[in-house]
């Protein structure tokens, strides 16, 4: 992947939403932060990092709990080690996705900006193309990209559902009865009026406000775009220690099998042309003589 942030239009900032309680997962999550609970060899949100960073973004603002900020601070620090830039930001309590857009107004100012949950785990073929693709059209079109993805229990998510043309009509934040069964995943690209229209919505029902009436103002406005993982691709779940344990399986298989790694953050710094072989080199050693490390430095060869 190296398509060439500097003379495409494409979106250059993300935010990384890695709030909530946790609750679900407890008592692993009482002290430490869901997102910061490992998905095999490394922690959940190296995975939806690596997603903005594989669509060329390296403004990324992680917004977090006042409780667990500063654990993401040390791990994740000022992005310097992987040529990227991290701020931060805390969402004192868990008021809805869509939230992300206000805390974040000055970070984004009116610019485009991708949004990607900390628990969010994506990995299949063609998804560098996917991802720039959705930047280009957001940033020279405007309007908003989404991604939805077939799934067993469809009444755990905003659900799609389409018409007789197979054209949008509405999405559904979980439907009793949901009309399909493509879910709305965790990952959004937006125009740079998503602040403005985060602003005007109004709490749900359950006390927060949804991302999913964010994508149907965009709906309406005529600029949403709908794009389907086929069943070749996987959006995998974290959000039990069943789903938790699955997914760091399934990432264990493949890296296993390919002798590849999912998400190693400093060998797409490196793809991308972000770091120099030896800044990385310099950056990994901390990690000396453990199988993460010996991948990176094996790549730099
Ligand atoms: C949220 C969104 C939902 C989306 C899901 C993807 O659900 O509200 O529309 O399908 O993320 O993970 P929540 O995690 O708040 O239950």
């Amino acid at each position: 992947m190296n398509f060439n942030t500097d003379t495409k239009k494409c979106v250059k900032k993300g935010i990384v939403l890695a709030g909530g309680a946790g609750t679900r997962l407890y008592p692993s999550t009482i002290s430490v932060s869901k997102q910061l609970l490992p998905v095999y060899d490394k922690p959940m949100i190296y995975y939806p990092i690596s997603v903005l960073m594989l669509a060329g973004i390296k403004d990324i603002l992680i917004i977090s709990t006042p409780e667990d900020i500063d654990n993401f601070k040390k791990l994740l620090k000022d992005g310097s080690d992987l040529g990227v830039n991290f701020t931060y930001a805390i969402q004192p309590s868990p008021d809805g996705l869509a939230q992300a857009f206000i805390i974040g107004e000055d970070f984004i100012s009116n610019e485009p900006v991708a949004l990607i949950l900390g628990d969010n785990i994506f990995y299949g073929q063609s998804f560098s193309k996917m991802l720039e693709e959705a930047s280009q059209k957001v940033s020279s079109e405007g309007g908003a990209t989404i991604f939805a993805y077939k799934v067993k229990d469809a009444s755990r998510y905003g659900i799609v559902e389409f018409d007789k043309q197979n054209k949008v009509k509405c999405i559904t934040e979980k439907p009793e009865n949901p009309k399909s069964d493509y879910a709305v995943t965790g990952l959004y690209f937006y125009d740079g009026n998503v602040a403005e229209y985060a602003k005007t919505l109004k709490p749900s029902k359950r006390g927060e406000l949804e991302i999913t009436d964010l994508n149907n103002i965009y709906l309406k406005n005529s600029s949403l775009d709908v794009k389907i993982f086929g069943r070749g691709f996987s959006w995998l779940d974290t959000g039990t220690h069943a789903s938790l344990m699955q997914a760091g399986q399934y990432i264990k298989t493949i890296e296993d099998n390919q002798g590849i790694k999912i998400a190693c953050l400093e060998e797409i710094a490196y793809k991308m042309g972000y770091l120099t072989k030896d800044v990385i080199r310099q950056n990994i050693s901390r990690y000396k003589n453990n199988d993460y490390y010996t991948y990176i430095l094996n790549l730099l060869k």
